[in-house]
């Protein structure tokens, strides 16, 4: 057993994650008293968060008429059907709430004419159940909206009294005999000191895991580490077969171009100059959802009439739009545009590229934000003690497809409902759970051997290599051939896992270390997303198989779970989709009928 000295802290709730919904859910937990700790690997400010751009959607109905079942309603078909019906009527109907409690926090939220929050449209969000007009649904702070939502509550959290663990890596969950989650063990970067965390409830917010790709939005951070710890602890993940890339990404640099580039009016054309998603999607041209939008630029780069020398990428117009829409709305754009793609955009036309984004799946939740540990009696058990939010959870509102501007919404909405939760579960004047010392000294274990890894493999050399094959076979068009060889190369490369090589043994700022726990993260997510994506037969949202164009309600309506025995091994179950609203038609939720499955087209 390895020995190392630890201090331990004890709290009624512990978030790990300082992102929008890491935040959220501290800022809700300290307001109704719980002492609260947030536990995080970099400075909260600096969480993948801060990255978002264009929006947060929400019915408000400030630049004309919106519905919230109207944003079900997108936010279902956007899912292509996969979405929980309970968990999307939750998310559509309390956005506007959590947005106005975002403003009354203090975010800075652009304005329109009469000083009400600017909303601009974004892909896929519609009016009269998808037969009217573009809706002007996502709530904006310029192109800056994640930067002040994050900014906003960390400096509210602050005032609550909630208590910061910055730049500390969470290493493991502390699980009892008996399967409740008793808190989390963490490495201090800076001094190299270990910290014991107890807590009646542990809510995981450690974001997506799209450095599994070569290409992507996401920060380096985004590691998976909340899917790495509970599939280490026998724990599920659901629908990792649907990874969202954004239609723009900057060519070559893989930086966000918002989608509210196209929501203030600009465009997509191929090498001939055409506006060709008029030719895929006439309605709603380029502001179909975001897969759509993806598949047609892939499709006309595979036909030949991609720009640039080699004919691999796409040009996004923004030239034709007035300077003061460019200064007022899209700043932050125009800036990356001029130091990522070298472009003025008042003058020439952005490259941009298809780009991994988002993880549609994740760590299975209830829409309180519970993590699930399905059985066969009970697909929607619950673990208790242990709750996931914003992309490391899956509650699971986007399905097989997020709808642009649903991310963070879903982080607040579901920050705020774990809080709400937790205050209803955990009491405040019980006593803290016995740790299980052997949950502990096997998270020590673990670090431990890591640490002294003397394997043939450098970190850095095993994560490209995870990396290239995930974006090679686990890319927007799968086939039955690039999947199954995907399986094989990814297994392969998670098998090697034992083989890495740490060289750094020290422990202040090791940062061969960090990311060697890191890939330990990343592997697990990978292989569940390449080994989900091979099962499923059938072409849905993100999932575009063509040996199976079709979606398949009768047999592949259902949650994909993969479950992990030990050592990257993976099998599967599935779980049924929740058809259920939360309240019936009769009582003012939506008529049922028009969510009933039909063909998606934009
Ligand atoms: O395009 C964007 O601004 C990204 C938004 C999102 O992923 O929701």
């Amino acid at each position: 057993m390895a020995a190392y000295e630890y201090e331990t802290h004890t709290y009624d709730a512990i978030v790990v994650g300082a992102g929008g919904a890491g935040l959220r859910a501290t800022l809700g937990l300290a307001e109704q008293g719980l002492r609260t700790a947030c536990i995080t690997k970099v400075f909260p400010t600096r969480s993948h968060t801060v990255a978002a751009q264009g929006g947060i959607a929400a019915s408000l109905g400030n630049m004309g008429p919106d519905h919230w079942q109207w944003h079900m309603y997108d936010t279902v078909k956007g899912s292509d059907w996969l979405g929980d019906t309970d968990a999307m009527e939750y998310l559509a109907r309390e956005a506007p709430k959590a947005v106005y409690e975002l403003e009354h926090y203090g975010v800075p939220f652009s304005r329109n004419e009469d000083g009400e929050i600017y909303q601009r449209p974004f892909g896929g969000h519609t009016t009269e159940f998808g037969e009217g007009p573009p809706v002007q649904r996502t709530c904006a702070a310029a192109d800056r909206t994640g930067h002040a939502i994050l900014h906003t509550l960390y400096g509210q959290s602050v005032k609550q009294q909630a208590e910061f663990y910055i730049e500390y890596f969470a290493m493991d969950l502390i699980m009892s005999d008996d399967g409740v989650c008793q808190g989390v063990v963490a490495w201090k970067l800076d001094d190299g000191t270990f910290h014991v965390f107890n807590a009646k409830t542990v809510v995981l917010a450690t974001g997506g895991y799209g450095r599994a790709y070569f290409s992507a939005t996401s920060a380096h951070t985004c590691t998976g580490d909340g899917g790495g710890m509970v599939a280490r602890q026998g724990l599920p993940l659901q629908d990792m077969e649907f990874v969202q890339f954004h239609p723009t990404g900057i060519y070559g640099a893989g930086c966000l171009i918002t989608e509210g580039a196209r929501g203030e009016g600009g465009y997509l054309t191929n090498s001939e100059g055409e506006r060709f998603m008029e030719r895929y999607a006439p309605t709603y041209k380029d502001l179909a959802s975001r897969d759509v939008v993806s598949r047609c630029m892939t499709m006309e780069i595979r036909e030949g009439r991609g720009v640039g020398p080699q004919g691999d990428h796409i040009h996004l117009h923004l030239n034709h739009l007035p300077k003061e829409t460019l200064d007022l709305r899209l700043p932050g754009i125009s800036e990356s545009a001029r130091i990522f793609a070298g472009v003025d955009l008042t003058k020439e036309p952005i490259p941009v590229l298809p780009t991994v984004h988002y993880n549609m799946g994740g760590i299975p939740t209830n829409y309180w934000g519970e993590v699930l540990r399905p059985t066969k009696d009970d697909p929607d058990a619950i673990v208790p003690g242990l709750m996931a939010v914003g992309e490391a959870g899956c509650a699971s509102v986007h399905g097989a497809n997020r709808l642009g501007s649903n991310s963070l919404i879903d982080l607040v909405v579901f920050g705020r409902a774990a809080a709400i939760k937790a205050g209803e579960v955990v009491d405040p004047n019980s006593p803290n759970p016995t740790l299980n010392q052997k949950s502990v000294d096997a998270a020590f274990d673990r670090f431990d051997g890591l640490r002294h890894a003397e394997g043939d493999i450098g970190t850095a050399e095993l994560r490209l290599e995870m990396q290239q094959a995930m974006q090679a076979d686990a890319a927007v068009f799968r086939t039955d051939k690039t999947l199954a060889e995907g399986v094989e190369k990814v297994q392969k490369i998670a098998d090697n896992m034992p083989n890495v090589k740490v060289t750094d043994k020290t422990l202040v700022w090791n940062s061969d270390l960090m990311e060697t726990l890191e890939l330990t993260n990343l592997m697990p997510n990978a292989v569940a997303t390449i080994v989900a994506a091979e099962a499923r037969k059938e072409s849905r949202g993100a999932h575009a198989h063509e040996d199976y164009p079709d979606r398949d309600d009768e047999n592949w309506r259902k949650h994909s779970l993969v479950w992990f025995k030990g050592d990257n091994k993976a099998a599967m179950t599935y779980r049924g989709v929740h058809l259920n609203p939360l309240t019936s038609h009769n009582e003012g939720g939506i008529d049922m009928d028009k969510i009933a499955p039909k063909a998606r087209v934009y």
